[in-house]
């Protein structure tokens, strides 16, 4: 049975965690003191229930808490030596845990454990942050709280925080919480109620306080020019720049990206002040990992041609590179971890929306969550006085925090495909459908395109579910949607969809197809059309728009082609579908010349006999094929089998298995070839 306090932590941490305008995704952490019992001695003990490191308030559980004895923890502060080393303290929180200690304790653990209240908040809220970010915040905070909430100056999270914040509250004895300085807010209380209450007075009397006292135009009047286009030509615009500014976020280590044209960001890029104010950075705490300490803007308007758009992002990343070198070298120091990259992770196209990147796609959604928040605290501080974010220095130490650094040391190592986008066609059935599933599985984002947008969505989240993710974020896994394959504009309309979703593409799978069974006499003009529409046109056409992202991308990349044993041996009444097969099956070698140049590889992977799980088999073929071989048609998975070298059937994962492989760095020197998946057909052999 969970503590009856613990119960009431985790009820208030979820409901505080669950409105945005409280806290940002993972920001901020509670706590509850109570009484335990030590299990050695029978005696009862004082502890700490405290978030530990990394996980979100909002989805919060028992494990996600570290259990400390609190006694130990507050002697603590006899041993603590001073700001120097406040951060062996964190290590020495390993020796105040109680038992095994659940989570990890976070670096705010002190705040909590130091602060003389049964009950701890500290949260992130915009509203708070604006406050916590103005010039003169000391002075509004007063103005706005009086003697209720006091403002503590900035300090960087750790041991002497807590140590500054506990203080503050002994000498403010009325004071139900605090604003602190460039970060966000703590609160406490007697109850866990009270905690809460505290938490959302100072949270939302802070947002009454900017609605009724900001000047009417925060950012300055709208600029020409610069203001939203209309949402059609913003998304074509947006898929355009999509592969290039794909590019340039990742000249140095791949990235997935998030695209979002929210009012709230077109409104900020349409005024005249978001070069000054994007130019300040951001200042919590949790963005500058998340969205490095500024934005890389692009400084032309709404209506400025592509390609000059093109030519003056290549500029502005050359010169966001050397700055942020350059702000590396102004304050590494001997013990600081090595520079990770000098890429931006926000980029801002002033008409058209926010880019934002990450290793996955959930961290470069989050990112654009975290940009979101910044501009509402922006929006807020510079309503009242003006926005003045922490010093360049302290976000350095903040960036290049060993502990910081300790925390990405720990995360596990990357899936074989993280950071690599795939669109398989034809993927809400059979061997399309394992393939998607595999390629997810191995980390990849991506997108099922199908004839069915039901069907292809219904496939997306039974991918996203087997992946762990929650229903509302199913779409960071993995997105359905609907394509004919032989008509060109519905593919480049998948194209331009795939790549708004994710940023780009890396991996193509042309794997769409039908199949008929006929004799040469009984095939008719129309029976040619179809096969030929659909598998070598439609995979000219998925090919031709996903090469050109390819290219602008210039991060490589794979096409491979679902072709069939029957591209080349001669079986019986086939002459539409195999010629179909034999025109894809060249597509490989003609492409592979053609973009080798340009790093991608373009395979094809050669199949036969997958009864099980196809719908050409269900949908009459195989029931042609019976026909043909003169066997049931339930025994035809079993007569494929027996006419193999292997004598095993062919399963639809046996597909996927092969197009992992051909897509995985072992096979980077792979290219214009094709892997038989047939258990052996000698007939099949290449030569
Ligand atoms: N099953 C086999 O034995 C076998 C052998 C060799 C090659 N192949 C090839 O593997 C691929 C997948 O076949 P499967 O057996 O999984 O069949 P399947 O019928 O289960 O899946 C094919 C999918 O392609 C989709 N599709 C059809 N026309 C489309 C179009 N115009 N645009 C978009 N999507 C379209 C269908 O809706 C279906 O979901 C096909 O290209 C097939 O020729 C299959
Ligand atoms: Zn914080």
């Amino acid at each position: 049975m969970s503590d009856p306090a613990v119960v009431d932590l985790i009820g208030r941490s979820n409901r505080l965690g669950s409105d945005t305008k409280n806290t940002n995704y993972a920001g901020g952490n509670t706590s509850v003191k109570g009484i335990g019992t030590d299990p050695v001695t029978g005696e009862p003990i004082e502890l700490l229930w405290v978030k530990g490191s990394g996980g979100d308030l909002r989805t919060l559980t028992e494990s996600g808490l570290a259990v400390l004895r609190l006694d130990r923890l507050q002697r603590l502060v006899d041993v603590y030596s001073g700001i120097e080393r406040e951060d062996e303290m964190v290590a020495a929180f390993d020796f105040c845990l109680h038992g095994k200690g659940g989570a990890a304790p976070s670096i705010d653990t002190a705040m909590h454990g130091l602060v003389d209240a049964a009950h701890v908040d500290h949260l992130h809220p915009d509203s708070g942050i604006a406050i916590a970010t103005a010039a003169d915040g000391e002075q509004l905070t007063s103005k706005i709280f009086g003697a209720r909430v006091v403002w503590v100056p900035w300090r960087r999270p750790g041991f002497q925080l807590g140590l500054d914040i506990a203080k503050i509250k002994n000498q403010h004895p009325q004071a139900l919480g605090c604003i602190l300085g460039g970060h966000g807010i703590t609160a406490w209380g007697a109850t866990s109620a009270e905690s809460e209450a505290n938490s959302l007075w100072i949270i939302d009397a802070a947002a009454a306080y900017i609605a009724g006292n900001s000047k009417p135009d925060p950012f300055g009047p709208a600029q020409d020019g610069y203001t939203a286009l209309p949402e059609a030509e913003r998304h074509a615009k947006a898929a355009a720049l999509a592969p290039t500014l794909r590019s340039l976020a990742s000249y140095d280590k791949p990235m997935v990206g998030h695209f979002t044209d929210a009012e709230v960001v077109l409104d900020f890029l349409g005024s005249t002040e978001h070069p000054r104010l994007a130019e300040l950075g951001t200042s919590c705490p949790d963005h500058f990992l998340r969205t490095k300490v500024k934005p890389l803007v692009l400084d032309l308007p709404a209506s400025a041609p592509l390609e000059e758009s093109i030519v003056r992002l290549g500029e502005l990343h050359a010169a966001y590179r050397a700055d942020y070198q350059a702000y590396y070298h102004r304050h590494a120091t001997d013990g600081s971890p090595a520079m990770r990259g000098a890429d931006p992770l926000i980029i801002l196209v002033p008409g058209v929306g926010m880019f934002s990147y990450g290793a996955n796609k959930q961290t470069a959604r989050v990112a654009g969550e975290f940009y979101v928040n910044a501009i509402n605290v922006m929006r807020g501080a510079e309503g009242l006085s003006a926005y003045a974010p922490i010093k360049e220095s302290e976000k350095f130490k903040i960036e290049y925090w060993s502990l910081e650094e300790a925390k990405l040391a720990r995360m596990p190592k990357p899936n074989p495909l993280a950071a690599r986008i795939a669109l398989v066609t034809g993927a809400a059935s059979g061997i399309g459908k394992a393939i998607a599933t595999r390629l997810a599985a191995e980390g990849a984002c991506v997108v099922i395109a199908d004839l069915d947008l039901e069907k292809a969505q219904s496939v997306a989240r039974e991918i996203a579910r087997e992946n762990g993710a929650s229903e509302a974020n199913g779409a960071d896994v993995a997105i359905g949607l609907a394509a004919d394959v032989s008509d060109e504009a519905a593919v480049r309309a998948a194209i331009n969809t795939a790549v708004l979703a994710f940023g780009g593409l890396d991996l193509i799978v042309n794997n769409a197809g039908l199949s008929l069974s006929k004799a040469l006499l009984d095939t008719t003009v129309a029976d040619w059309d179809l096969q030929h529409d659909v598998m070598a046109k439609g995979s000219f056409l998925v090919s031709k728009a996903a090469a050109k992202v390819l290219i602008e991308q210039k991060l490589g990349g794979d096409i491979v082609y679902i072709a069939s044993k029957n591209s080349i041996v001669a079986g019986p009444n086939n002459i539409a579908y195999s010629a179909a097969k034999a025109d894809q099956a060249h597509q490989v070698r003609l492409l592979a010349a053609e973009l080798g140049g340009h790093g991608v590889k373009v395979n094809g992977i050669n199949p036969d006999g997958v009864v099980r799980g196809s719908g050409i088999f269900s949908g009459g073929w195989g029931a042609q094929r019976a026909a043909v071989y003169g066997v049931d048609e339930e025994d035809l998975g079993a007569y494929y089998a027996q006419r193999t070298l292997l004598k095993r059937e062919v399963l639809p994962e046996n597909v996927a298995n092969a197009v992992f492989a051909i897509c995985s760095a072992d096979l980077s020197h792979t290219t214009g070839t094709h892997i038989p998946v047939d258990a052996g057909v000698a007939a099949a052999f290449l030569r």
